[in-house]
């Protein structure tokens, strides 16, 4: 089959990679049949217009009916992804460079994104945080800065470092506090609003706080049991809040509070907020609010005693390339712990980030997020609220809300299938319109694919071919799946590698 001007058939494709097909005996043809096609000269025909060329292309040439080639080569050069934004690796289905540009993706039309949230799920030691990491490296080029909200093992602290930044420890003993119920930039300029304007961020920072303290009140247990927050206990909260503010005096510029100053408000309650609940009387309060007052106490006594109990005290510069908030000192403490702060700072995050000047673009990382997910329904609709942040973010400023878990189940076990609980946990992941699936077991990588509906050929991606590399992952933008692998250069190498204490114990 090498007859000159004729390509290579199907036959000999394969055999040159090594399948040698079964031979059908050919019989001889009785005459020579009419040709349907003429060849044409591999250079074209030397004649004006013909197109020809002065140089053979360097590649083999294979010839198969149209039946065929699509069994062969699938065809899936589809419409690709526009080369902006940070250029990741390749999308080895098409070969070609992989760029990821969220915001970039939710203004274009043919990119079938509506927000620019990204949920990175993979089993441990995949490249979750390597593919974060360089993502936001290659992101600053296009004036994105970068905001980690919460780094449980300080592995951003080489990123940061790199860019000449130090990032705020926060850890027992340390002097950095972060207030949760921070007013954020919407208090600012409290006193020019009108009533409307002040009603409406009134809305938005109460919801913020009652949000966050359902959530570390939700999180904390009685035996297998959550605390429950239920109405009773919204309206307690918020009438305190509002108080402790002046907000409910109407005051013309509104006080910060803290944590235990909440709590102090429940524990010794003044008259005027006994009437205002309509208790019967102080014993009668006392006795309704005591698992509530008993979950705030353990707050600011608990192991988190001194972190997120007073006003903030670190200044984050939001002019620098980086900002991170290490938090390796509360390993110790637990895991619950980390996802109480981390559940602490995605809300303080949430409020620092509610109004972004424009032009503003940053990339908000919550690494290890599957740690707050565990605590529980609350703290699940907590992370939900905060990413929900970033539709309004596309028209103010711009986050990129980046959010990295392990696997589904993660925010399921917050429920029994099927319950409002996992409801909510499966909606989260439809928040996210880009999902960046790397290596997972069978099990779990089914669990997506239920959920996700991804189908049997991702599934196989996620279990074979991503778990054969770091770095390699199916990013879901939209619907559409792209089979990408992060590349990463040497001096990123350094700056993402992770393996220390393995390194140490081999
Ligand atoms: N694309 C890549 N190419 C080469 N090495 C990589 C790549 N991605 C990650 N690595 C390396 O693999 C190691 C583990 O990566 P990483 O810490 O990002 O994993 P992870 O999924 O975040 O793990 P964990 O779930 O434990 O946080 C790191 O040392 C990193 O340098
Ligand atoms: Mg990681």
């Amino acid at each position: 089959m090498t007859a000159r001007g004729r390509g290579r058939d199907v036959s000999r494709l394969l055999s040159d990679f090594g399948h040698q097909l079964p031979r059908v005996a050919t019989a001889v043809a009785p005459g020579k049949e009419t040709r349907l096609f003429r060849y044409v000269p591999k250079r074209g025909k030397a004649r004006a217009g013909r197109g020809w060329a002065p140089a053979k292309a360097p590649v083999v040439a294979y010839q198969m009916t149209s039946d065929q080639a699509p069994v062969l080569w699938p065809l899936i050069a589809g419409p690709g992804l526009p080369p902006t934004g940070a250029q990741m690796g390749v999308d080895v289905l098409s070969g070609s460079a992989f760029y990821a540009d969220p915001l970039g993706w939710v203004l274009r039309d043919d990119v079938p994104c509506t927000n620019p949230n990204v949920f990175s799920m993979g089993k441990p030691g995949v490249g979750k945080s390597a593919t974060t990491k360089v993502f936001c490296l290659r992101m600053t080029d296009f004036g994105y800065r970068t905001l980690i909200l919460g780094d449980p093992k300080d592995e951003y602290e080489r990123l940061c470092h790199f860019f000449g930044v130090e990032p705020f420890a926060l850890g027992p003993g340390m002097l950095a506090r972060i207030n949760p119920i921070a007013f954020g930039p919407l208090a600012l300029g409290w006193e020019h609003l009108s009533a409307q304007e002040a009603k409406a961020r009134a809305a938005v920072v109460f919801g913020r706080w009652l949000t966050l303290v359902r959530g570390l009140v939700g999180s904390q247990r009685i035996g297998d049991i959550r605390v429950p927050f239920g109405p009773s206990e919204e309206a307690i909260v918020k009438v305190a809040l509002r108080d402790l503010t002046g907000y409910s005096q109407a005051n013309t510029t509104l006080t910060e509070t803290t944590i235990p100053h909440l709590w102090q408000a429940l524990d010794e309650p003044s008259d005027s907020l006994i009437e205002e609940l309509r208790y019967a009387d102080r014993r009668h309060f006392f006795d309704e609010t005591r698992l509530l007052r008993d979950a705030l106490g353990q707050l600011v006594s608990g192991t988190l005693a001194g972190l997120f109990d007073a006003h903030t005290n670190i200044d984050i510069d939001w002019e620098a390339p980086i900002q991170s908030l290490s938090l390796s000192r509360l390993d110790p403490l637990g895991d619950e712990a980390v996802g109480i702060a981390l559940m602490c700072l995605n809300s303080w995050g949430r409020g620092m980030r509610e109004v972004a000047p424009a032009g503003d673009l940053r990339i908000v990382v919550r690494d290890e997020a599957w740690k707050q997910m565990r605590l529980g329904v609350e703290a699940v609709k907590s992370l939900d609220a905060d990413l929900r942040l970033s539709r309004g973010g596309v028209r103010k400023g711009g986050d990129i809300q980046w959010v990295n878990g392990h696997k589904p189940s993660d925010m399921l076990t917050v429920g029994d299938d099927g319950s409002q609980a996992a409801n909510i946990a499966r909606d989260l992941m439809h928040l996210a319109d880009i999902k960046v699936l790397h290596g997972q077991k069978a099990a779990v990588a089914h669990e997506l694919d239920t959920m996700l509906g991804l189908g049997q050929q991702a599934t196989d991606v996620m279990t074979g071919w991503a778990m054969q590399r770091k770095g390699r992952a199916l990013w879901l933008v939209g619907d559409r799946p792209f089979k990408v692998e992060t590349w990463l250069t040497p001096p990123e190498h350094g700056l993402t590698w992770t393996n220390d204490a393995l390194e140490g114990a081999a």
